[in-house]
């Protein structure tokens, strides 16, 4: 299952996080997509504010993961986009979300799915057509895995108002 849609601002980047973050449970995995400046970092800020996290969201650069644990779940989050160990990475933080019943979110350059299991909500962004306004994005996301597919009503109903014309 995948919804395409299309924000104009960072701001309505994050709004989308946030209305994806009353679906998460404990344990789940989200894939995100997309090249540097893409939007991924900014649809994590508006999944933690979702959550009621308070801490200031920022890409894991320095530090492999950041965790927010203010929030109705505690966020794992990974930015892999840089680094060369991957696997050790994306071990270390499954282990997290296994012993700290969290959600995990992991920033990619571009999908290495073999490394994470199949259940996971998969988003991709990417820039649109500067014609389209310097701001625009195209967010794809996809409910893989049965967990996902079983919440695909609920995703389609919280991002109706970022829906793009097909
Ligand atoms: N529609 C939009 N969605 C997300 N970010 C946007 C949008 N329009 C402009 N931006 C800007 O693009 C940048 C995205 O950065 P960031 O979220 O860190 O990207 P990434 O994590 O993919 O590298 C931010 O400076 C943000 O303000
Ligand atoms: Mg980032």
């Amino acid at each position: 299952m995948e919804l395409q849609l299309r924000t104009g601002t960072a701001d309505d980047t994050r709004a989308v996080g946030a209305a994806i973050a009353p679906l998460l449970r404990i344990h789940d995995v989200m894939v995100l997509t997309g090249e540097l400046g893409a939007g991924k970092t900014t649809l994590v800020r508006g999944i933690a504010s979702g959550l009621g996290a308070s801490e200031h969201v920022a890409s894991p650069t320095f530090t492999l993961i950041r965790e927010y644990v203010t929030g109705r779940i505690p966020i794992a989050h990974v930015d892999v986009f840089r680094l060369d160990r991957v696997q050790d990475v994306v071990d270390l933080a499954l282990d997290e979300v296994e012993d700290g019943a969290c959600v995990l979110i992991v920033e990619w350059g571009d999908a290495v799915d073999e490394l994470l299991p199949d259940d996971r909500l998969r988003v991709e962004l990417t820039s649109e057509d500067p014609a389209a306004g310097a701001d625009a994005r195209r967010i794809a996301i996809t409910a893989e895995g049965p967990s996902w597919v079983e919440r695909a009503d609920e995703l389609v109903a919280v991002t109706g108002p970022w829906r793009a014309d097909p």
